[in-house]
């Protein structure tokens, strides 16, 4: 069943925001590239923490990757994909969202 996260809007662009679960499970982010939207698991496949150490902190500081807060992995934003650090060569669990009318949809 899908369920609507938030507004687009409501994450400024080239940021991330995090969403807790209904079920108690991992949390996910979700990072705003312009018109679009990208869902993880918010959960570092290396050590299996949340990436935000400070809450919705989730990008490298040119905002280029999204970050690991706890050993510095840096994540590409288009398929999560591990570029640099610990568990490079690895990749964050992706969650299908998508965006209808201005609107985050988790799919
Ligand atoms: S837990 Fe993310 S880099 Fe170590």
């Amino acid at each position: 069943m899908s369920r609507v996260l938030c507004r687009l809007d409501d994450i400024p662009d080239g940021e991330g925001r995090g969403f807790e679960p209904d079920d108690g499970g991992d949390g996910i982010l979700v990072v705003r590239r312009g018109d679009g939207a990208y869902g993880y698991v918010n959960s570092c496949p290396h050590a299996a923490s949340p990436l935000d150490w400070v809450e919705n902190q989730f990008m490298s500081l040119d905002k280029s990757h999204i970050l690991c807060a706890t050993h510095g992995a840096e994540f590409r934003v288009e398929d999560g994909y591990c570029v640099l650090g610990p568990c490079r060569g690895k990749s964050l669990a992706s969650v299908a969202v998508s965006v209808r009318d201005g609107e985050v949809i988790l799919d």
